[in-house]
């Protein structure tokens, strides 16, 4: 009664991946495990709700172009070896931007509570900009901190939080560097941004909300037009697969994990040995550089930060400034 028999959906993944680049049919898969075409067909269906993307063809069959890559709370907590960031942990499918919600949550969370989507439909990047949230491809996240800092260090915590997405790529293998204020870039093209956004009273910070956007398994054509030729992510820098995905609990848990040593230290030490890792992660201190700003330009070279987070450029002159808000380019 081959009919009546359950297909394991895991079982068609396995077939469809050692199929590689080939297509199997609807015929092969069926016989292989014992169960009709159409059974076969639903479960494909399944699978593709997962975010598996299968592409079938007439007369071909079917072809596995990527895998899924789950998230759930379960998934971020199993494994984060966290102490208290995270402990308070939301998960969304679909949001429109983890900020906002994160925004709504904070005076009634508790410090280290975290807000992670799958999606977003409105993803905020910094200078009114927009960040690009593909279902299922990125990390998209959002840490509610309190601080017991001046509302005037806080920039201090955008630097500090660019060193733990740095760091958090290097334990997979990927080299990136830091791009003031917030970038990170490898080989030049972007591939994580932080927007800090803060509530305070005048000499009380009341909460940060730490928003992150990490490209993880966004192949090219993942990217909108206009920003293919400028952003990479995890899986292109690594020249992985296509059907390979990264998964994003560990990426998750190895960030807060850095982002809470980090913060420790900052506690404890202050700005000072953040100063210098920004330092070293940055691939400005040195460069001729071009800062365009609301209202002009300036021309020099990147000599450091400030303990404000504020950009320090020396020009031709010998005067340095420092820049707090602007847009840089190397020369
Ligand atoms: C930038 O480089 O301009 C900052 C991008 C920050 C994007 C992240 S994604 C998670 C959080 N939610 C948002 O809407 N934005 C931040």
């Amino acid at each position: 009664m081959a009919h009546s028999k359950q297909v394991d959906s895991s079982e068609i993944i396995h077939m469809l991946e050692a199929a590689g680049q080939g297509y199997l049919s609807g015929q092969t898969l069926a016989e292989a495990l014992g169960v009709s075409r159409t059974a076969i067909w639903k479960q494909v269906q399944g699978l593709k709700s997962e975010g598996y993307e299968i592409v079938s063809v007439t007369n071909r069959g079917y072809k596995l172009m990527r895998k899924a890559d789950p998230l759930s709370v379960e998934a971020i907590r199993e494994g984060l070896e966290t102490e208290a960031l995270g402990c308070a942990l939301f998960y969304f499918d679909s949001v429109d931007s983890t900020q906002a919600i994160a925004k709504e949550k904070a005076p009634i969370s508790p410090h280290g509570t975290v807000v992670v989507a799958n999606k977003q439909t409105n993803g905020k990047g910094r200078l009114g900009r927009s960040w690009h949230s593909p279902h299922g491809l990125g990390v998209y996240m959002s840490l509610i901190v309190k601080p017991n800092i001046s509302p005037a260090q806080s920039p201090q915590l955008t630097l500090l939080t660019a060193i733990a997405v740095v760091d958090t790529l290097a334990k997979f293998g990927v080299d990136a560097g830091i791009k003031w204020p917030n970038d990170c870039l490898v080989a030049g093209k972007k591939i994580s941004g932080v927007l800090t956004e803060m509530a305070a009273d005048a000499d009380q910070i009341q909460h940060v909300i730490i928003g992150v956007g990490l490209n993880v398994n966004h192949s090219a054509h993942d990217f909108t037009a206009e920003i293919t030729p400028i952003v990479t992510s995890m899986k292109m820098s690594l020249g992985l697969e296509n059907a390979t995905m990264i998964p994003r609990s560990e990426v998750i848990q190895v960030f807060l994990l850095e982002w809470e040593k980090l913060f420790a230290l900052y506690l404890r030490e202050g700005f000072a040995p953040i100063k210098e890792k920004w330092e070293l992660r940055s691939n400005i201190v040195g460069r001729n550089i071009k800062v365009t700003m609301m209202k002009r330009e300036l021309y020099g070279v990147a000599i450091g930060v400030t303990e404000a987070g504020a950009l320090l450029v020396k020009d031709s002159q010998e005067r340095v400034e420092a820049v707090f808000s602007g847009d840089i380019q190397f020369l």
